[in-house]
């Protein structure tokens, strides 16, 4: 299991830590978020107007955010670098604040399996909330507009999408430790 810390517990750090209990491989083990306090933490955690509410347990005790069982320290620190994530377990933090820019990261190479998806169903949007693929490409839905510009249709959940790349993406780091 690889153990990380979410840096920012918006949207994304919050699908990132559904993603993880999801993907049975990565667990959240510390989250920082200054402007959240714990008891939000729980509510925003379970309700999810997009995605629905978390399907399995989570609830605040002895200061901590407990999912499924499993205890998260949490940090309400405004600069990272004051926070002891290796104290708390973390191998690896997930910065998913949108402030600390400065450090890019790269997707590993890879077979596309569950990463691009294809459909000839015919579909809207609506169908992709919660798909973990980053895209689905639509074979039904281009169009040519001559024989040099075609548009192609694809689709996805570019919250769901991502968080799950950014999962699949330490489970990699891990590996190659
Ligand atoms: N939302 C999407 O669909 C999406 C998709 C892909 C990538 N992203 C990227 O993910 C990042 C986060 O986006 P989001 O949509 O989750 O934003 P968000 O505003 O929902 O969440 C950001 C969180 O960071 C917290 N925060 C702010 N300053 C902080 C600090 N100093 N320390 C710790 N936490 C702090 C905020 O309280 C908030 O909870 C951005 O870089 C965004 O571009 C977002």
């Amino acid at each position: 299991m690889v153990k990380v810390g979410v840096n920012g517990f918006g949207r994304i750090g919050r699908l990132v830590t559904r993603a993880a209990v999801l993907s049975g491989k990565v667990q959240v083990v510390a989250i920082n978020d200054p402007f959240i306090d714990l008891n939000y933490m729980v509510y925003m955690f379970k309700y999810d107007s997009t995605h629905g509410h978390f399907k399995g347990t989570v609830k605040a005790e002895n200061g901590k955010l407990v999912i499924n069982g499993h205890a998260i320290t949490i940090f309400q620190e405004r600069d990272p670098s004051n926070i002891k994530w290796a104290d708390a377990g973390a191998e690896y933090v997930v910065e998913s604040t949108g402030v600390f820019t400065t450090m890019e990261k790269a997707a590993a190479d890879g077979p596309l399996k569950g990463i691009l998806g294809y459909t000839e169903d015919q579909v809207v949007s609506c169908d992709f909330n919660g798909d973990s693929h980053s895209s689905t490409f639509d074979a039904g839905a281009g169009i040519a507009l001559n024989d040099h510009f075609v548009k192609l249709v694809s689709w996805y959940d570019n919250e769901f999408g991502y968080s799950n790349r950014v999962v699949d993406l330490m489970v990699h780091m891990a590996s190659k430790e």
